[in-house]
């Protein structure tokens, strides 16, 4: 039972949120006059130094003291003597485990978020550089219409945008205070709760005793939240991996993102993206893993609430890594500009222009999608674009095209006339990368 119910394996890693809330509930004691001073001095320079030990590394963690609130207690009163064992006054492990692992999570938000910014940081400098870069855009993955390549990355830091927006979001309601909750019901001591929740940087303390040792929300909020986020990563991976394949060739990744094969000589595998793209699925994994942990327990606090650990700190360190090769990796994308243009010239990615035309010279819109169709077929069946066909060819199917007619079939001039917000023009990438890094200094 001893080794079935403990969990200082992996719970250890909230030693130091745990030492940063017992700090402050002794503080708090002391103040409310249940300790004295001499004695939250001890029980401050104890942990600090128990802190420390740990972060060396040189700390002896047992499993018959269950868990690490238990191993760290444990080693203050040994190292203390007998005042350590009044830091548990008021308190329990119930309050004290939600604290932790409020604080654990908000560290790991901070941590994801600095890098994410330092990826759309990239994401942005690279659109800028690449405003004018063509690339087919793709429906059905078919070609669709010219776009810009800098457009295609503004694309992704929209999605990052609102990820960022998500993990402000679960932030901001994780962040209220547990601690005072005791088992279950609150405490008979005179605790102060706005003075632990200000020290731990808490907004304010949790309303409700029961709600507060028992709330796991944050936990799941905080991993559906990764999960869009690696839902997103693993569409960024695949357009990579399929963009690096030689079908494609439009972009090519430095060397110390690939790998190459133990077989084939000429193999230059983009492991990095396709690592990401797998790891997605163990975050929804977590994410279904711990609704359902949650959706059987009655109020308040119940042992499964330990399970919730393995399953948040893998989420956590999945997207900080995934989130850290990201921002290495984009900065250095090294575009095929050549290729790119070449593919996106094929299958006649203008008709919509050229239909846009028609309408402008008064042919409604479904007949102007009816000539454009019998001209696409003219020139798959000549094997050439649509601006290769003659003028007088194309005047055989509908004579209102006049000369000017190739100025619209042009890939510059079909992203050129995309010129209205959220468009794929040049300028108006230009723009909107600005607009994001207002967006950003703004945050
Ligand atoms: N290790 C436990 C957890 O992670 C700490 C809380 C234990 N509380 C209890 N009443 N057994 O949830």
């Amino acid at each position: 039972v001893e080794a079935f119910t403990a969990s200082v394996d992996f719970d250890q890693v909230l030693a130091q949120q745990d030492i940063r809330g017992s700090i402050a509930h002794a503080h708090m004691l002391a103040e409310a006059g249940v300790l004295t001073s001499n004695e939250f001095e001890a029980i401050k320079s104890g942990l600090t130094r128990i802190g420390a030990q740990i972060e060396a590394g040189q700390f002896a963690w047992s499993v018959m003291l269950e868990d690490v609130h238990m191993n760290i207690e444990h080693a203050l009163t040994e190292s203390i003597g007998d005042i350590g064992k009044k830091l548990h006054t008021g308190r329990s492990r119930n309050d004290q485990v939600a604290t932790d692992l409020r604080l654990f999570v908000r560290d790991a938000i901070d941590a994801i978020a600095a890098q994410l910014t330092r990826l759309q940081t990239g994401l942005l400098d690279l659109a800028e550089r690449e405003a004018e870069t063509i690339m087919p855009g793709f429906t059905h993955l078919q070609v669709a219409q010219p776009i810009t390549f800098g457009h295609h990355l503004l694309a992704w830091f929209e999605q990052s945008q609102r990820d960022y927006g998500r993990l402000m979001d679960c932030r901001a309601r994780l962040n209220e205070s547990p601690l005072g909750a005791a088992a279950l019901a609150g405490t008979t001591y005179p605790i102060d709760r706005a003075m632990t929740a200000a020290e731990l940087d808490f907004v304010q303390p949790m309303a409700n005793s029961l709600d507060a040792v028992s709330d796991r929300d944050f936990v799941i909020e905080f991993t559906s939240t990764a999960s869009l986020l690696m839902q997103h990563y693993s569409r960024w991976s695949e357009e990579l991996v399929l963009w690096t394949s030689s079908a494609f060739g439009f972009i090519n990744l430095p060397d110390r993102f690939c790998t190459g094969s133990s077989i084939m000589p000429q193999k230059k595998n983009p492991d990095v993206p396709e690592l990401i793209r797998g790891k997605a699925g163990r975050v929804f994994g977590h994410l279904t893993g711990l609704l359902t942990l949650m959706k059987g327990q009655p109020l308040a606090y119940n042992k499964d609430n330990q399970e919730d650990k393995e399953p948040v700190f893998d989420a956590i360190s999945t997207v900080l890594n995934s989130t850290i090769a990201l921002a290495d990796m984009i900065p250095e994308i090294v575009p095929n500009v050549d290729r790119m243009r070449q593919a996106a010239g094929h299958g006649c990615p203008t008709a919509t222009d050229l239909a846009d035309y028609l309408v402008r010279r008064e042919v409604p819109f479904r007949d102007a999608h009816e000539v454009v169709g019998r001209l696409v077929g003219m020139a798959l069946e000549a094997e050439v674009d649509l601006a290769e066909l003659g003028l007088e060819d194309m005047r055989g199917v509908s004579n209102v095209i006049e000369a000017d007619v190739f100025e619209v079939l042009t890939l510059e001039g079909s992203i050129a006339a995309r010129a209205h917000l959220g468009g794929t023009a040049p300028a108006r990438v230009r723009e909107a990368v600005a607009t994001a890094r207002a967006a950003m200094q703004a945050r």
